[in-house]
């Protein structure tokens, strides 16, 4: 629960937090619920992982549910290969520890990094669809994503 103020620094961040599924927090108890719940995930139901640099977090990558991929980085720490390097260990050990047949995604079709991040992985698009999500009376739609076991 440390982490919760690194946390909050992500979340509530409206940039961060554009194609995400839910607004930006408005204040540390939301992020506090958020991490608990993180923290409270089964063995069998999923597995979620804080990122840390230098001993501050600055995201989190994991199957917040089994087998759905979910991640996170705080704004100053985009576009120098973290996600990427986070992605690799939570997909082998999605398929070497978990034996998950396979990973996937729901992505905002907007959310260039993110298809990019999957994409350079290995993840390829399974459909589309629209006004999947509702967020303050603002629809958004969703490509899906799947990369199956084997093929990292
Ligand atoms: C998605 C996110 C985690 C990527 O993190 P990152 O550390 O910046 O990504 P990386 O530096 O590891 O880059 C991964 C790939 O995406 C590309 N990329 C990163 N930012 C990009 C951008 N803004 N536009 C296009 N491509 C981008 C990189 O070039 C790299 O591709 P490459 O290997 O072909 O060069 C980060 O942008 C983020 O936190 N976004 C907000 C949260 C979010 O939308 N989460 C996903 C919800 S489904």
């Amino acid at each position: 629960m440390d982490d919760v103020p690194a946390f909050h620094g992500i979340l509530s961040d409206p940039v961060v937090t554009r194609f995400w599924s839910t607004p930006p927090h408005q204040d540390e108890a939301e992020t506090r619920h958020w991490v608990a719940a993180m923290m409270a995930i089964g063995p069998g139901e999923g597995e979620d992982f804080a990122i840390e640099q230098d001993g501050r977090v600055i995201g989190k990558m994991g199957l917040f549910r089994f087998p759905e991929i979910g991640f996170i980085l705080h704004r100053d720490a985009w576009g120098q290969g973290y996600a990427r390097e986070a992605l690799n260990p939570v997909l082998d050990r999605a398929f070497s520890v978990h034996g998950l047949p396979g990973i996937e995604a729901d992505v905002d079709p907007r959310n260039t990094a993110s298809l990019q991040l999957l994409h350079r992985a290995g993840f390829e698009e399974t459909g589309r669809a629209s006004r999947t999500w509702n967020l303050g009376g603002v629809w958004s739609d969703s490509v899906y994503l799947l990369l199956q076991n084997g093929l990292v």
